[in-house]
């Protein structure tokens, strides 16, 4: 595996296959109530210039799970607010800590933040890739679907860091994805072709019918993430007709999964009825952000393997 962890097309096949089989591996260790801490005497330092919830948590308590720690850092407070360069905070981290996963608003800084540490950093989210959500949610769907390849996600609303990540995984899963975006929040055309060149089967529709029709997964995602604010009430609009409602699940197979990284905007995206009702798998999705994020976690920061 590549020393870092910053989009997911940074996995191989064989890399995504040992990464959920070792994830469906802890999450039975975890139940059991089977103690098993690989990464004993660790660190993980966590960078996060946005809000979160699942990200930060499922870190925080795999780190502890697996016999690590992990330390909240918030930009405000270290010396990065004052200006200090991104070059020298990651030199100096990898002093103390054994890897760092970083949020941050710009994917670039995260990139320059890996090309300067000499220990694993982690994208736990930037404004053009979220793969630690994907990777998770490639552990839902195995858990579901024998194969993954040939099954058909339907991405509908913004084309935004989640729907890039997923966009490149096709090549990788073998999945097919639809994305039904207004066209001027569609995905970014060099993801597209990035995908397609690697193989990936990704086609883009203005109609969230005309994606969602026969699909096993309809996948949404909030109007305004985290950084778009200042556009909301231009994104309200064109996003009006993209909620994921019981009519459009009524376009996809009679068994859809429906799927939503969270947090939730009940009425806008996705309706209380969808989320809360028999197709939706959101809550395990949330759940294996912990299991996925630990198999990750042994394999940058443990002891490395021969390969
Ligand atoms: N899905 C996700 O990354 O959630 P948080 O923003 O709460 O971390
Ligand atoms: N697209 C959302 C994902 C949140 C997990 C955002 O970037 O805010």
């Amino acid at each position: 595996m590549k020393k870092d962890f910053l989009s997911i097309v940074d996995l191989d096949e064989g890399d995504v296959d040992r990464l959920i089989a070792d994830a469906m591996r802890l999450k039975s260790l975890r139940a059991e109530g089977i103690r098993h801490e690989p990464l004993r005497g660790r660190s993980l330092a966590m960078i996060f210039e946005k809000a979160s919830t699942r990200t930060r948590v499922s870190f925080e308590v795999g780190m502890t799970d697996l016999g690590g720690h992990a330390l909240f850092l918030n930009p405000q407070d270290m010396q990065l607010g004052r200006g200090e360069e991104i070059r020298d905070t990651a030199r100096v981290l990898a002093r103390y800590v054994h890897g760092v996963m970083i949020r941050a608003y710009r994917h670039s800084t995260i990139e320059e933040f890996a090309r300067h540490s000499s220990v694993p950093v982690i994208n736990g989210l930037s404004d053009r890739m979220h793969p630690c959500q994907v990777l998770s949610d490639i552990l839902t769907l195995r858990e579901r679907f024998a194969s993954l390849r040939g099954v058909r996600l339907a991405w509908i609303g913004d084309g935004n860091n989640v729907c890039n990540s997923w966009i490149l995984s096709s090549a990788l899963t073998g999945m097919e994805i639809a994305v039904a975006s207004p066209p001027e929040y569609r995905p970014k055309a060099a993801i597209v072709e990035q995908a397609r060149a690697a193989g990936g089967r990704v086609s883009i529709h203005t109609e969230p019918a005309e994606a969602a029709r026969d699909a096993d997964v309809l996948y949404t995602d909030i109007w305004v993430s985290m950084g778009d604010e200042p556009e909301r009430a231009a994104r309200l609009r064109a996003f009006a007709g993209y909620t994921v409602d019981s009519r459009l699940v009524a376009q996809a197979s009679p068994d859809v999964l429906v799927m939503h990284c969270l947090p939730a905007h009940r009425g806008q995206e996705i309706t209380d009825e969808v989320i809360e009702g028999p197709h939706s798998i959101v809550w395990d999705q949330a759940e294996n952000r912990l299991h996925a994020q630990k198999a990750l976690l042994v394999r940058l920061l443990g002891e490395r393997e021969e390969e």
